[in-house]
């Protein structure tokens, strides 16, 4: 089965970075075979998605779209919200949903995440719904039955994130041993500090790696998906 490396650009990059990135990702016949191992993810912001898309299908990038957040309500009086019908035709197939940045900064409760992970379905959109300890129980508390088994799972530390400082790999056996029972989800993906050294070592015990800052330049994420790729052959 394919490794997953999600990219989430978070807040970063403007339309000219956007382009510069997509316009320059490697795509050469050595470059996507040496990546078939991998299903490449990029969650760029909301403004560029179409614009994302457009450079994907006309250079055929062998990568997918993801949304950072999704809206809880369908299309309506919603300002400011983004639906899954507003992302129709995009051919969005992810959406990172509960990332700590949004339950910390923008006070989302797991019942609110746990209404976006619904709509996600809905729109058969793969929720890639963020968890940390010792909330995990908590976090699955509001999932609709036969909900959380359709999700992907990424354990995010929030110490992890944006810090340098991964968690040790190891420790991920035991997650997904915690994170089982609760969820019944198979897919488990490891975010906070993955970097093109470390990279390796999370595939050996995850499906996949959820990046922030190693994403942002098109040559950091290019030695990754490379590490990535060579470490799992
Ligand atoms: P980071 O972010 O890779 O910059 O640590 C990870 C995340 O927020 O998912």
């Amino acid at each position: 089965m394919k490794k997953y490396i999600i990219a989430n650009w978070k807040s970063h990059k403007n339309l000219s970075e956007v382009a510069y990135w997509l316009n320059n990702f490697p795509n050469n016949e050595e470059s996507r075979s040496a990546l078939t191992n991998l299903e490449i993810v990029l969650a760029p912001p909301y403004p560029f998605l179409a614009l994302a898309k457009e450079i994907i299908e006309s250079r055929q990038l062998p990568i997918k779209l993801a949304v950072q957040d999704l809206s809880a309500f369908g299309s309506g009086s919603f300002t400011g919200e983004v639906s899954g019908h507003n992302l129709q035709d995009l051919h969005i197939e992810y959406a990172i949903l509960g990332h700590s940045e949004r339950r910390r900064f923008l006070t989302e409760t797991s019942q609110l995440v746990a209404d976006k992970v619904g709509e996600a379905l809905s729109w058969k959109i793969k929720p890639i719904l963020c968890l940390d300890k010792p909330y995990f129980a908590e976090q699955a508390r509001f999932l609709p039955d036969m909900t959380a088994e359709k999700c992907f799972l990424a354990y995010e530390p929030v110490a992890a994130i944006g810090s340098g400082l991964a968690e040790d790999s190891g420790n991920l056996l035991e997650i997904r041993k915690e994170l089982t029972p609760i969820y019944g989800s198979k897919i488990l993906i490891y975010g906070g500090s993955v970097n093109a050294d470390n990279v390796g070592a999370f595939l050996q015990v995850c499906d996949g790696v959820l990046l922030g800052g190693a994403s942002l330049s098109l040559n950091d994420f290019v030695d990754l998906l490379f590490a990535a790729s060579q470490s799992i052959v």
